[in-house]
Formats: C-alpha cells, structure tokens, sequence
C-alpha cells in the first residue's frame, strides 16, 4: 500500500535513503531535510505495515516536477515497489496539473521502464537553476537526467525563466505602492 507519509515515517525514510547514500546510491538526507520536505513524501507498508519504500514528488515549475528521494529497502528490492512508488509520483503529478516528471539518477534502465527518456540536464533549466546550484556534486555531476512527458496533462509553462543559472535576475516589483 502506498500512504502519504507522516510525521512517524521519517526515521525509517531516513534509514532507508542512508542504507542507499552509504554505498553512494544517492545522496544523504538529514533529518531537517526530511521533516521540511515530509509534505512531498509518499511510503509504500507492507502487509504488516512495515515501511519498505519511499519516494518525494517537489514541484520545480508550473510544467516540472521532480522525482526524488526514491528509495527501496534492500530485502524489498526487485518486487515492484520502486514501480508502485514511481506511478504515485505520476499520479500526484497529474494531480497537480504539471507534465513533466523529472529524474536525477544512476537507475537509467528502471527509469526506461516505466517510460522515462534521458535528456540532456541543460534541456532542464530551472531544476539546475533551483537546485544543482546548491548540490556538492554540482560541477561534477554524474547522474542522468531523464524525463516522463504525461501527454494527457495540458501545457502550461507559467512565467517565462532566465534560461541559465547564470542568468539569474531576481523579479522586482516595477511599482511599489504602500
Ligand atoms: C531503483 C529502485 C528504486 C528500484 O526499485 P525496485 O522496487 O527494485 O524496482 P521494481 O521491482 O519496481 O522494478 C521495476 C522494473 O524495473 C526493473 N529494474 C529495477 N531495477 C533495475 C536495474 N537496476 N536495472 C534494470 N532494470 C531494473 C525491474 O526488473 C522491473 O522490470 P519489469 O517490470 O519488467 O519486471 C531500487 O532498486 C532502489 O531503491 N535503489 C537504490 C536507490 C536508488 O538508486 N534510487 C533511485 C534514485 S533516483
């Protein structure tokens, strides 16, 4: 079963993304980490209600969401989880009104499964604008960028971003009334 996750979920979300960050899988979460983004996070229970798995959905932009934190627990691995928790990302996606689902990550061939393309990470402006500018690994990073387009959700871009990061220019109001 697939629940949103609560407040009693995240020791566990954490011991499971560090099993993975350990032997370099992905990168480590704290427990700060984890309690500001819980809203983002869903956990796959087992029968006896054990939590095996997790996954985050961030809205990035009006038409970019991202997949992050997906994680499965070693024992549980290669049962269909990862796909179960990746289908509630593409729901909540839908959900949201947002068409593209994004993923930073070394699973290139899981990813293909469930209909996910590679790109190139500059074709995704706004995620290394909002994020890669802030990550350790970000002049070095190796993971692939790839991206889910849900064909059926209506375009919807939203304001027009600075193309590059280092094009940043923060928006100002052009009349400031008191
Ligand atoms: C990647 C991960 C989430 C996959 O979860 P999982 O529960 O093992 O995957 P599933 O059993 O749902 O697999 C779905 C499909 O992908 C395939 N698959 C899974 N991992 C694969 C891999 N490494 N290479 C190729 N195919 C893979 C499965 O065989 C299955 O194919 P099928 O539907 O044809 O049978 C899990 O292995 C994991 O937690 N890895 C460590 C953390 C990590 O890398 N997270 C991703 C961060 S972006």
């Amino acid at each position: 079963m697939i629940r949103p996750a609560t407040i009693k979920d995240v020791p566990r979300i954490q011991e499971i993304i560090n099993s993975h960050a350990e032997l370099g899988r992905m990168l480590f979460k704290s427990l700060a980490q984890l309690f500001e983004d819980l809203r983002d996070f869903a956990v796959f229970e087992d029968e006896d209600g054990r939590v095996m798995g997790c996954t985050a959905v961030t809205i990035i932009w009006a038409d970019l969401a991202e997949v992050r934190s997906l994680a499965v627990d070693e024992a549980y691995r290669g049962r269909g989880v990862g796909r179960q928790l990746v289908e509630w990302c593409v729901d909540e996606a839908r959900r949201l009104g947002i068409r593209k689902l994004m993923s930073l990550t070394y699973e290139q061939r899981f990813f293909e499964k469930l209909g996910f393309e590679v790109v190139q990470k500059e074709s995704l402006p706004l995620k290394v604008w909002s994020d890669c500018v802030k990550c350790p690994k970000n002049d070095a990073c190796d993971e692939i960028a790839m991206v889910l387009e849900l064909e059926d959700v209506p375009m919807n871009t939203g304001p027009i971003a600075q193309p590059t990061p280092r094009g940043v220019s923060i928006p100002v109001l052009e009349h400031f009334e008191d």
